[in-house]
């Protein structure tokens, strides 16, 4: 019976710190986001109560960028040049780590950061609290319906990726281009490998990674023909990876997996 009650109130704390372990994009709204003031989501979708969630968990990749891929009906306008107040509930902030911000005007196909926060970025942020972080669109960006979106890698715990996209439109020049990296999806999946935890200063925390990301120039095209972007033809894709690490990360997955499967069912033998 006791032994029944300590197991009980294992699993609702790990339910609890499951729950609780996360951060999400409050400001600009993420897609179909409960934050107060936030839109009614687009019709035929519904209100996601778990945006503060990670999109991936030891480099297994649980949901696509963004999460949702229907964009809100109404756009947050900005103009080029703007610092945009971006704002974040913290569940908890896992110690910080590293933040890539970028904007996509081909409906999520493309994306160029345009600006990044290596380590400390929602570092020291407690459970509760908003954190606001200034995120400055580029002056030259063009005009044109964009969708942008914040990626954080944390720095202690389970390897995460997290992702939360909002829906804007830029008022900048009419038709030109953004010079850029692509962004790193560090933790998603095998293509972008793991990078360990990072906790202390001295802990190597892959910044050579972002050093590395692949410069890419989205083009948006002028007057007339609206948010239509053509992605630069020499831009091809081709993300950094290392096939050591690679390797690594997959072994690190399958003991994850397993150890969890072994405490799943050790759970429910003694229930
Ligand atoms: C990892 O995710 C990216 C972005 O969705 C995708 O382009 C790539 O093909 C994925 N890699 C694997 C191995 O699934």
């Amino acid at each position: 019976m006791l032994r029944k009650s300590i197991l009980l109130i294992a699993v609702l704390q790990l339910a609890a710190l499951i729950a609780h372990a996360h951060v999400d994009l409050t400001k600009p709204c993420a897609r179909y986001s409960s934050a107060p003031g936030c839109p009614p989501p687009p019709a035929g979708q519904s209100i996601d109560y778990n945006t503060n969630a990670p999109i991936s968990s030891g480099g297994i990749n649980t949901q696509p960028l963004c999460k949702h891929s229907v964009p809100y009906e109404k756009r947050t306008v900005y103009k080029a040049g703007e610092s945009i107040s971006t704002e974040y509930g913290i569940g908890s902030a896992h110690g910080g780590g590293h933040c890539q911000w970028a904007l996509s005007y081909d409906h999520e196909k493309t994306w160029v950061v345009i600006q990044t926060e290596i380590r400390t970025c929602l570092q020291g942020a407690v459970t509760g609290q908003i954190v606001k972080i200034p995120v400055t669109i580029p002056p030259d960006a063009p005009s044109g319906d964009a969708t942008f979106m914040w990626l954080w890698v944390n720095s202690i715990g389970i390897r995460e990726l997290y992702s939360n996209c909002a829906d804007i439109r830029v008022e900048g020049r009419d038709g030109g281009s953004i010079n850029g990296f692509e962004p790193l999806l560090a933790n998603y999946n095998a293509t972008y490998g793991i990078i360990p935890e990072f906790p202390n200063p001295t802990d190597p925390d892959g910044h050579e990674l972002f050093d590395a990301r692949k410069p890419i120039t989205i083009t948006v095209k002028g007057s007339g023909t609206g948010a239509a972007s053509t992605p630069d033809p020499s831009s091809s894709s081709k993300p950094n990876k290392n096939v050591a690490s690679g390797r690594r990360d997959h072994l690190q997955s399958s003991m994850l997996f397993i150890s969890t499967a072994i405490m799943l069912s050790l759970v429910s033998l003694c229930l």
